[in-house]
Formats: structure tokens, C-alpha cells, sequence
């Protein structure tokens, strides 16, 4: 890299700011000098202040710079149901949009160490390796939405050439195989996916092994054998569901990170897969590994440096190995002393 990358950093709300506080320290640490950051209001305390989630100075500076780094947005104060106000997350939504980022990549790994930390059985879990391939930019939460005193209504769409990028990332990603999830037995929307699916597979990729499953059927499949996929590819609303499941594999949603990319010369953006956690804001004990491990994917995905994105995975992996545990794995460290653990790993 020639002078510093400049990667825009959008805290957010709840227990955004202290899980971005923990990356910003650890990269600061590890390679003086390599990033720089610059913060924006986003979501909530935008709200706040300017009484929108993103301003078009923070979507300027997002666009300008070399990488988002993003903490997580929300929370009870700007929870409403009334349509006209404004809410974090269509922050979120806009600039995901405004970046043109449909691929969101979310991997799932059951981290040895940890294996006890799920609840889900250690022999169905151990060497579960996947990676959710989420649709980011369509989908019902796109499609135009409408409001009346006795009537709700959300259009889900997607065209052929939405669907058609987001199956050529998951092949690319593949080793071996793609489950492709729908609901083809419904929905419209799931049977031009399936037949798009298939036909990219067939011209593009016939060496990999494709397989649709229908989305009722792959939840349950994600707990009884998770063992069973390699890369998961799905539209916005089932990869948002998906993953939060998946999550319990690896123990924790606080260790999922996530890489949304789509924008050959443009920003990615990076954060981690949880929320803004109110429950726990502001105590100190948020895990920060899935926001360390979403600047280890900003490092691979945004700049190339699968040297530094892999020393900072390792890092993690020997912390935990060493015993390191948040309370949100059974344990007492803080958001602080997890950051620590990790530091002394790496440097
Ligand atoms: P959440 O992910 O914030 O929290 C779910 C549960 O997981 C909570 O019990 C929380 O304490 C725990 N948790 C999450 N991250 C953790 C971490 N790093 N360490 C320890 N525990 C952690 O989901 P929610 O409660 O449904 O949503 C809260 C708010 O966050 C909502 O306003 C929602 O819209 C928003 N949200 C934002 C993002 C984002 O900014 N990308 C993602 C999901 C939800
Ligand atoms: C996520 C979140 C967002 C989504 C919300 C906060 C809009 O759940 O990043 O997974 O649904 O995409
Ligand atoms: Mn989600």
C-alpha cells in the first residue's frame, strides 16, 4: 500500500462505538500507520443530530474513502412503527444501496476451542466450515412498501441480472459445492432464482456441485448437519435469517463477521453480522471479536493483505485456544481484556 488507506468509520449505536473502539485499537497496534481512520455520525445518534440516519456528508465521505468500517446501528430510542419517522436502519439499507454492495459474505467457522461454547452438539458441529453468501441490495426489503390505517403491503422482486451476480460470487467462492436456498414451492421471486441459478451453474460453473434447498428445510439442516455445506447462497431476507442462526455453530453472535463487496474500484464495507446489543451497551462486556474479525476481512477483501487479515484470524483462534472467554460465551472478560487477549497474540 503506498501512504495510508483511508477506511470510514460509522460507529453507530449501542454497542457499536465500543466494539469499533476495540478494532480501531487493535489495527492501531498491530500496523501503525497502514489505515486511517475517520469517524461519522450513522444511524441512531445521526438521527440525533441531524434527524436522518445518513447524512449526504456521511455517505460523501463513505464513497471517498477506501473501506467502511461499520459498528452496528438501532436501538430501543429510534424503535417506532410509525412510517414517517426516521429509523438507524434505513442508514444501513441506503448505503449499503448507494455503494452498489449486493454480496454480503458472512462466514461461519466452528472454531475448535469453542466447540463447547454451542449449544449445539459438539459431534454435529465440529468442522462446520460454510459461508453465507447473502443477496444485500433487493429483495423484500427494496421493494416498494405500503402503509395505510388497515393494510400493509411489501413487494419482493429480483431480476435476472440481480440474481445472475449474486450466483457467480457464490460459485467463485465455492470449493465445492453451492446450496442455493429458496422457496420455490411459493414464491415467484424463488422460482426465477432457481431457474437462474441453474442456468449460471450449468454455462458458467458444472464442475461445482449445485443443490437447492428449500429455506424451511435448510434451517433445519443448519443445526442437525452443518457439516454438510460449503458455501450457502441466498436472497437478502432468508441469508439475514440464516446467518443469525448459523451464528450459534461458532457459540456466539458476537464472532460473526461479515465483508459486503459488489463494487469493483469502489468502497466495501465491513462490519460485524449482531446488532446494536442494548441489553448490554454500555457495560463494557460486548465481544469485539466479530468486529476484529470483520477488519480482518476488510484487510483481505478491501486492500489484499491476506497476510495482516490472516495474522489477526490466528490471533483470535490462539486467544480463544488460550481461554479467553466473553460473557456472552460462559465467560467474564470484558470488551477490553478480549481486545488485549488478542493484541498479545499478534504483536
Ligand atoms: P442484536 O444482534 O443486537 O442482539 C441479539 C442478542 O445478542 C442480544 O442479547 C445481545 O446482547 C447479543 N449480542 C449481540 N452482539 C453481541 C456481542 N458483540 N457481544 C455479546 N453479545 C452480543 O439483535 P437485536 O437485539 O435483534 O437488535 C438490536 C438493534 O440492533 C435493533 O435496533 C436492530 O435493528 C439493530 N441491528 C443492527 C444491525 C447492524 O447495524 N448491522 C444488525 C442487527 C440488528
Ligand atoms: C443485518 C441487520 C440488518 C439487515 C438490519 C439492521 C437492517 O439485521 O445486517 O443483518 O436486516 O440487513
Ligand atoms: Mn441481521
Amino acid at each position: 500500500m503506498s501512504g495510508a488507506a483511508q477506511v470510514a468509520l460509522l460507529p453507530g449505536d449501542g454497542i457499536g462505538p465500543e466494539v469499533i473502539a476495540a478494532a480501531v485499537q487493535l489495527c492501531e497496534a498491530f500496523c501503525p500507520g497502514d489505515y486511517e481512520f475517520e469517524p461519522q455520525l450513522f444511524g441512531g445518534c445521526s438521527i440525533d443530530v441531524s434527524g436522518v440516519a445518513m447524512t449526504d456528508e456521511t455517505l460523501a465521505a463513505c464513497r471517498a474513502a477506501d473501506a467502511v468500517l461499520l459498528g452496528a446501528v438501532g436501538g430501543p430510542k429510534w424503535d417506532t412503527t410509525d412510517a414517517d419517522a426516521p429509523r438507524p436502519e434505513q442508514g444501513l439499507l441506503g448505503l449499503r444501496k448507494a455503494l452498489g454492495l449486493y454480496a454480503n459474505l458472512r462466514p461461519v467457522k466452528a472454531i475448535e476451542a469453542l466447540v463447547d461454547a454451542s449449544p449445539l452438539r459438539a459431534e454435529r458441529i465440529t468442522g462446520t466450515d460454510l459461508l453465507v453468501v447473502r443477496e444485500l441490495t433487493g429483495g423484500i426489503y427494496f421493494g416498494e412498501k405500503v402503509r395505510t390505517d388497515r393494510f400493509a403491503s411489501d413487494l419482493c422482486q429480483y431480476s435476472v441480472e440481480e440474481v445472475e451476480r449474486i450466483a457467480r460470487i457464490a460459485f467463485s467462492a465455492a470449493r465445492s459445492k453451492v446450496s442455493s436456498i429458496d422457496k420455490a414451492n411459493v414464491l415467484e421471486t424463488s422460482r426465477l432464482w432457481r431457474e437462474v441459478v441453474t442456468r449460471v451453474h450449468k454455462d458458467e460453473f458444472a464442475d461445482l456441485e449445485l443443490e437447492h434447498v428449500l429455506v424451511d428445510n435448510a434451517a433445519m439442516q443448519l443445526v442437525s448437519m452443518p457439516t454438510q455445506f460449503d458455501v450457502i447462497l441466498a436472497e437478502n431476507l432468508f441469508g439475514d435469517i440464516l446467518s443469525d442462526e448459523a451464528a450459534m455453530i461458532t457459540g456466539s453472535i458476537g464472532l460473526l463477521p461479515s465483508a459486503s463487496i459488489g463494487n469493483p474500484g469502489g468502497p466495501g464495507l465491513f462490519e460485524p453480522v449482531h446488532g446494536s446489543a442494548p441489553d448490554i451497551a454500555g457495560t463494557g462486556l460486548a465481544n469485539p471479536l466479530a468486529t476484529i474479525l470483520s477488519l480482518a476481512m476488510m484487510m483481505r477483501h478491501g486492500f489484499g493483505r491476506e497476510d495482516q487479515a490472516s495474522a489477526v484470524e490466528s490471533a483470535v483462534a490462539s486467544a480463544l485456544a488460550a481461554g479467553l472467554r466473553t460473557t456472552d460465551l460462559g465467560g467474564n472478560a470484558t470488551t477490553e481484556e478480549a481486545t488485549a487477549a488478542v493484541l498479545a497474540e499478534l504483536v
